[in-house]
């Protein structure tokens, strides 16, 4: 859990970019990543602000910036978006993501004098594309937009390439040397990075220069059943039952039907033996990470959670009652977990290659929830049965999920 430092003033990420190029797609993935880590993370997005207040339906004139009426309600709506935020940061949001264009200095500079007034600090996010990663992202993401619904796809591109000209035509890139601001170029191809300072920005920098847009399957899994799942038994390094030998077979045919050899893959376990022994069948290389293995139950180590009860009440009874900041005496808690599962993330992140995770309870939990949006507290309250694959398919701005049970039937 980050401190909460009276000193550290809350953050705002004002993004900057012409529409299609990956804003809110940053910013969601940002919004994620810290929420994650147990910052108080919202998204302003004046689109939606425009959508609720307006409706959807506003053709390209609406954004001409010679259009004085539409202009002026662009600036209504950019402001209503900038005071909640700014409100919401004043009631103890930690960082409020600005998503809107703000593509003049003049708005920038209304944004930022807005912040100071506020005490809050601004880092602006740019996102410059390509033209082949603009169009690609205009039919994937922008077609289906709720701004297009009664639009053929042929009129909806048109009218989205009228609506970035217009922005076009007043566009000034960031350059000023006295502001802070992070310019992703091509999304994970180029980043520079002007004036940021302090450590959530410094870690904020590295995430981002680690995401990317290219789609690819992810699959999270616990071991097969172990030895010690039938005993009740928590951490310890058991061998796999019968039933868990079955289950690794099974997802090795899995893995097999949809990843072909001549695909690279990537493939994790912890370094515990139940999880390697599950993904060996795939015939895979695989890499054992440490930070993958299990959470540390400490004294706790081999015992069931009866006897946890009978013989450490205390220590059942606080766990209870926070499960994320419980700590296992000598061992570690959710909240420990989740901090050493960072370089998972951000590794997860960076891989263009479909990627299997096969790990433990509390290690697919945290992946999980972080992959879903969670914040930190529901993440050790998170299903995550056996003998059960989850599949995580990327879509526009996030995952879309399917768990698959791959049996043996556990008795
Ligand atoms: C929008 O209305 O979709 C975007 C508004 C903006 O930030 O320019």
């Amino acid at each position: 859990m980050p401190p909460q430092d009276p000193h550290t003033p809350p953050l705002a990420l004002v993004m900057v970019g012409l529409p299609a190029r990956g804003k809110t797609y940053i910013s969601r993935k940002i919004s994620r990543y810290l929420s994650w880590l147990g910052y108080q993370t919202r998204v302003f997005n004046v689109g939606n602000y425009r959508r609720a207040r307006l409706g959807a339906a506003q053709a390209h004139a609406f954004f001409d910036p010679t259009n004085a009426q539409g202009v002026e309600a662009r600036r209504q709506l950019a402001m209503a978006a900038l005071r909640d935020m700014l409100k919401w940061l004043k009631g103890g949001g930690q960082v409020g993501i600005y998503d809107a264009t703000n593509t003049t200095g003049e708005r920038r500079r209304l944004v930022l004098e807005e912040c100071g007034k506020a005490g809050v600090q601004v880092v602006f996010v740019e996102s410059i594309c390509d033209s082949a990663v603009v169009e690609a992202n205009i039919r994937e993401v922008k077609l289906g937009s709720p701004d297009y619904v009664d639009m053929t796809p042929e009129e909806a591109a048109d009218d989205f390439r009228a609506r970035i000209a217009h922005y076009e035509r007043s566009y000034e890139p960031l350059d000023d040397p006295e502001l802070a601001y992070v310019k992703l170029i091509d999304v994970g191809r180029q980043v520079v990075v002007n004036g940021v300072e302090g450590y959530l920005c410094a870690r904020l920098v590295f995430f981002l220069m680690n995401i990317h847009t290219d789609r690819r399957a992810i699959w999270l899994t616990r071991h097969g059943e172990s030895e010690y799942n039938v005993q009740n038994r928590i951490g310890g390094d058991p061998e796999l039952t019968a039933l868990g030998k079955g289950y690794a077979k099974n997802l090795a045919s899995y893995i097999q039907e949809r990843v072909p050899k001549s695909q690279e893959f990537v493939l994790w376990t912890s370094t515990l033996r139940r999880t390697w022994q599950t993904a060996e069948p795939i015939g895979r290389e695989l890499t054992q990470w440490r930070v993958l293995d299990e959470i540390d139950a400490g004294e706790c180590d081999g015992m069931t959670y009866d006897e946890i009860r009978r013989e450490r009440p205390e220590e059942f009874r606080a766990r209870a009652e926070d499960k994320l900041r419980y700590r296992y005496p000598r061992g570690e808690s959710y909240a420990d977990v989740i901090q050493r599962l960072e370089p998972v993330i951000v590794e997860l992140e960076r891989q263009k290659r479909p990627v299997l995770v096969v790990s433990h309870q509390g290690i697919i939990r945290g992946l999980y929830g972080y992959l879903i949006g969670r914040p930190q507290e529901e993440c050790p309250h998170i299903q995550v049965p056996l003998h059960t694959l989850i599949e995580m398919t990327p879509t526009a701005y996030g995952y879309e999920e399917r768990r698959i049970k791959l049996g043996p039937e556990l008795g």
